[in-house]
């Protein structure tokens, strides 16, 4: 049996790993790596807990820190538990810190690197993300690429070998987890919220947060704005509310700010919105597939396909572009499957097992 790890730290990491898990369990022997990269309950064990995931056989417990003390703090717990396990392959998730030091510290032990969310570019290299994504995929051995566009970008930069088109992994906890999100969720009857009445907004980017012109123009104009909205903020998120004196004003508003939502009652929320705020990824992409017109607090997005299509529109945080979002943006155009069929998971372990045959083939 061979023996594979998968390296999870924050919150979209966990939900992309969930349909994963299930597959790889079926055949190999599957450990997890929680870096503690998130630790709020909310932000981890509840995730955990609602995508049934497995306790994690390690959990390095780093927490939050600079991005060097960070970053160099996974790394060292990393490489111990992968000089311990000596797993056969490690599979790493998105753009994270947790995502770098995972590849990075298996790639340096000569453990082939799998990268779920391969290619993805913002060509912004002022961001964190784009940093870790960039150096992930030049040593991974295993590229999953979610949509054509990612294809193209590792292409540009050289890298064809073990590119796998297999779509996107959070459409597969999507397809798998809405149905029981509208089953048992009770998040709208919580806040008193009837379908369509509300919009939803989550902003966590280093460049809304820790820039305080941008987090207070976005705050502003979406309370001058007197739409319902509802906010569950990010852990980073709150503490610059408090610090940039805006956490009374959204007090004073339409605006509820609530505290970060289990999967499950957040697909709801977003499901049943009237639209969708945000600077976050995951949340662009869920926006898209569930058909809900998305105004992006930022500049640039790797989820280049929901622009195009006209279901998403970057707004960064100007105020006019904000406002005139908010007034005029109605998509109607149709979306399309771009992130492919739902069943990205499946494909991802059948191309694993081919390679590891293959390694095994040759070794012998
Ligand atoms: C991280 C990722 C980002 C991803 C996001 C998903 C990096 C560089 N950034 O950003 O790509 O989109 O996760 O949500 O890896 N905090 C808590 N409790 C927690 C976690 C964080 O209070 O459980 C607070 C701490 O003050 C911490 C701050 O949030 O300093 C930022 O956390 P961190 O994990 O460094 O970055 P995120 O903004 O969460
Ligand atoms: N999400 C959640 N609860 C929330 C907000 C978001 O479960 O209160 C989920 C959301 O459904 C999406 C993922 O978290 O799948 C996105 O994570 P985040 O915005 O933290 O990170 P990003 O995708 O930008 O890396």
């Amino acid at each position: 049996m061979t023996k594979i790890l998968s390296i999870v730290g924050a919150r979209p990491q966990f939900i992309k790993l969930a349909p994963l898990q299930d597959e790889l369990s079926k055949q190999h022997e599957s450990i997890i790596l929680h870096t503690g990269q998130h630790y709020d309950t909310e932000m981890s064990q509840l995730l955990f807990d609602q995508l049934h995931i497995p306790s994690p056989d390690y959990n390095l417990g780093i927490g939050s820190g600079s991005q060097g003390t960070q970053t160099g703090k996974m790394l060292e717990g990393i490489e111990s538990a992968l000089l311990k396990e000596e797993p056969d392959i490690v599979i790493v998730f998105g753009d994270t810190n947790s995502t770098i030091a995972g590849s990075l510290a298996a790639t340096k032990l000569h453990i082939p690197v799998v990268h779920v969310e391969a290619g993805l570019r913002s060509f912004n290299r002022r961001m964190p993300e784009e940093i870790n994504r960039v150096l992930t995929d030049h040593c991974s051995d295993i590229l999953f690429a979610p949509t054509v566009s990612a294809v193209t970008n590792l292409e540009k930069e050289g890298i064809t070998e073990n590119v796998h088109n297999v779509g996107d992994i959070m459409y597969d906890a999507i397809i798998r987890n809405l149905p029981i999100a509208k089953a048992t969720s009770t998040i709208l009857d919580n806040l008193g919220l009837s379908q369509g009445s509300y919009d939803v907004l989550t902003i966590h980017r280093q460049e809304n947060t820790d820039e305080r012109n941008n987090l207070v123009n976005i705050i502003e104009t979406l309370v001058k704005s007197e739409e319902k909205i509802i906010f569950p903020v990010h852990p980073r998120t709150i503490k610059y509310l408090h610090e940039y004196g805006l956490s009374d004003k959204v007090r004073d508003s339409f605006i509820k700010m609530i505290r970060p939502l289990g999967y499950l009652d957040f697909l709801h929320l977003v499901a049943n919105a009237n639209k969708i705020l945000t600077d976050s990824g995951g949340v662009q992409k869920e926006a898209y597939l569930l058909e809900k017109p998305c105004i992006t607090l930022r500049n640039e997005t790797e989820w280049v396909e929901t622009v195009e299509d006209g279901w998403n529109i970057l707004v960064g945080s100007n105020q006019e572009h904000i406002i005139s979002a908010m007034e005029h943006f109605c998509p109607s155009g149709q979306t399309k499957n771009h992130y492919g069929y739902g069943d990205s998971a499946k494909k991802i372990v059948t191309v694993i097992d081919n390679y590891l045959t293959k390694s095994l083939i040759r070794e012998n």
